[in-house]
């Protein structure tokens, strides 16, 4: 598959994993005003990021923004990414909960202050326009490891494979330079989990607990995580890019792992989903999922950087069904090279 066109610009995706992040998932309120305010903070984004990123140069901030399936009909109309759909409920073994959200903020940084400050900024600019449906502040746990104990993310691809697992490219022309993310906030059941021996847990995760050293496949049984996360079609390994977080509550007894996941595809974490919570074959499921819980479940699409500068504040559709053509100036479209033509969307709108 090809990779990203050049000409457009992705969002940070595929940024450094980072010590501190919010997980900010909100919906929007009804109405065009609110619908406004975000076309607004898509075009300002930039610029936020930019001056509280400049504030310490060192801290890498960074921010994802994502939409959902049914705010990017409000907010853009046709045409609509290719595989954006909401986040699909599974009842297998364990369940996978979808839950609300319209837009997607993964703030990172070196330094909680950072991301705190950014997400504030992003917030005021929505006010009453958004509720909050989760907000998660994950905090890096020792030596990358998860809070049962776990080094996370050893296997993430890198450089140009982590963009190849997760920018789309010719397969949608109209969108390329964009991505999928899935997110689910997990609880753990951390003192069932720590009754069970470190032999057995090695044997779920795949992995050796203090070395992070990969299990031989002829000691991994079939429902490893590692096993059952290894997506082949057509003798392809599909690779998606993930970024957990530990994240808790101590007084309420809660410990979590946010899970995010970014794809150019949302079928290969899909079927990652499927593996695990129905199993492969069906009963032979994740038994990491009889100690974690998914309490959240929902899938956003990323578009490109250089697509969320191009958004003007005015004229957001009242639904892409009953919108003139003429009426959605938001929409970048592709030129025939496959890039998209940024420069005669702006209508004279800057942000900078
Ligand atoms: C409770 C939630 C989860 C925890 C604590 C967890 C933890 C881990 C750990 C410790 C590893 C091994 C180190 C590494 O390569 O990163 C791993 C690998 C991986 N996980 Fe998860 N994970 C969780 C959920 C998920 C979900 C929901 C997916 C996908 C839908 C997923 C996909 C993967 C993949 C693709 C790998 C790499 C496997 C490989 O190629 O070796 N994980 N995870």
């Amino acid at each position: 598959m090809d990779a990203v066109v050049p000409s457009v610009v992705p969002q940070p995706v595929a940024a450094r994993l980072s010590r501190a992040a919010i997980f900010l998932v909100v919906t929007l309120a009804t109405g065009r005003e609110a619908e406004g305010a975000v076309r607004k903070l898509c075009a300002d984004l930039s610029g936020l990021l930019r001056a509280v990123g400049f504030r310490d140069l060192e801290g890498g901030l960074s921010c994802v923004f994502g939409i959902g399936s049914g705010a990017w009909d409000r907010l853009f109309g046709a045409p609509r990414p290719k595989e954006l759909h909401p986040f699909r409920e599974i009842r297998g073994r364990h369940h996978a909960v979808a839950t609300p959200g319209d837009l997607l903020f993964h703030i990172r940084a070196t330094r909680m202050d950072l991301c705190f400050e950014l997400a504030t900024q992003i917030m005021s600019r929505l006010g009453n326009r958004v509720t909050t449906e989760d907000e998660v502040h994950g905090f890096g746990y020792f030596d990358d490891r998860d809070l049962i104990g776990f080094v996370d993310g050893t296997e993430n691809p890198v450089g140009e494979a982590a963009a190849a697992a997760t920018i789309i490219g010719a397969e949608d022309p109209d969108f390329a330079g964009g991505s999928y993310v899935i997110v689910q906030k997990y609880l753990h059941d951390l003192a069932a989990w720590n009754r069970v021996p470190v032999a057995e847990q090695e044997r779920i995760v795949g992995r050796e607990k203090l070395s992070d050293i990969e299990l031989d496949e002829a000691a991994k049984p079939s429902y490893a995580h590692n096993v059952l996360t290894n997506i082949v079609e057509n003798g392809e390994q599909l690779e998606i890019l993930r970024d957990n977080m530990p994240f808790g509550d101590i007084g309420k007894g809660e410990f979590g792992t946010y899970f995010i996941g970014y794809a150019r595809s949302p079928h290969r974490i899909e079927r990652m989903l499927e593996n695990m919570f129905v199993g492969l074959p069906p009963g032979n499921y994740d038994r990491l999922l009889d100690f974690s819980r998914a309490v959240t479940g929902t899938l956003f699409f990323i578009p490109s950087a250089s697509f969320l500068d191009a958004v003007t504040p005015e004229a957001a559709p009242a639904s892409a069904a009953t919108t003139p053509e003429a009426d959605r100036p938001q929409q970048a479209a592709p030129r025939g090279d496959g890039s998209l033509d940024i420069g005669s969307l702006r209508k004279g709108v800057s942000h900078e």
